[in-house]
């Protein structure tokens, strides 16, 4: 894992007070981030990362004099890149503070900001996402799969794969799996990890 720069007061809003453990979590997510977009470039379209609780993208660690990148900042840095970054934050102050370290430090990625608070928001991050990663959501059959429900409920779907089924009597259909996987699908709410 790599080490943590000390990048100092850049004169924007810094989170102060962070715990030392943060500090393991910024390495671990980069690490994973940087194992993520090595290993699934070329399999998809484009790689999307997500930042629920963005914050303003540089913290202090408590009683020290370590300023460090925090987790948005830090998914901007990872190589192989993610194609689109979305960043939600409910605070006006984090959030112009990261919209500013973005446009200083990362002028030409392309960043999404969704402010306010994320549960209200679901609908916007979906909106953010790339166009091929949404669909709209089949309506159910007659009996009505589980799945076909729960895609109908939730309005947005992804393809997981697609088929040409042969019927014994050389009938051709074609068949799609779908997966229901929108934001409001797996939790009711959400919260920081810290
Ligand atoms: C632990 S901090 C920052 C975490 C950041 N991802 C990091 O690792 O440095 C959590 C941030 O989430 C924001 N936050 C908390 N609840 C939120 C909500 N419901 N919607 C959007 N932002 C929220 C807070 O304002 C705070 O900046």
């Amino acid at each position: 894992m790599k080490d943590l720069p000390n990048v100092g007061d850049d004169g924007l809003f810094i989170e102060p007070e962070v715990g030392t453990w943060s500090e393991d979590k910024y390495r671990l997510v980069s690490l994973y981030a940087s194992v993520f977009t090595k290993s699934m470039r070329g399999k998809f379209a484009s790689l999307v990362y997500i930042d629920m609780f963005a914050g303003p993208g540089r913290v202090q660690i408590k009683n020290t004099t370590r300023i460090y990148e925090s987790s948005p900042m830090n998914a901007l840095a990872v190589e192989p890149q993610f194609d689109r970054l979305i960043f939600c934050e409910q605070s006006d102050n984090r959030m112009a503070a990261l919209k500013a370290r973005c446009a200083k430090q990362y002028a030409g990625r392309d960043v999404r900001f969704v402010p306010g608070d994320v549960n209200a928001n679901t609908a916007e991050i979906l909106r953010q996402l790339p166009k091929h990663y949404a669909c709209r959501a089949p309506r159910p059959s007659r009996k009505g799969s589980a799945r076909e429900s729960r895609a109908a409920n939730h309005e947005t779907v992804r393809p997981e794969s697609s088929a040409r089924v042969v019927r014994r009597n050389g009938a051709v259909r074609n068949s799609t799996r779908y997966s229901c996987r929108s934001a409001t699908a797996g939790f009711s709410r959400a919260a920081p990890i810290t």
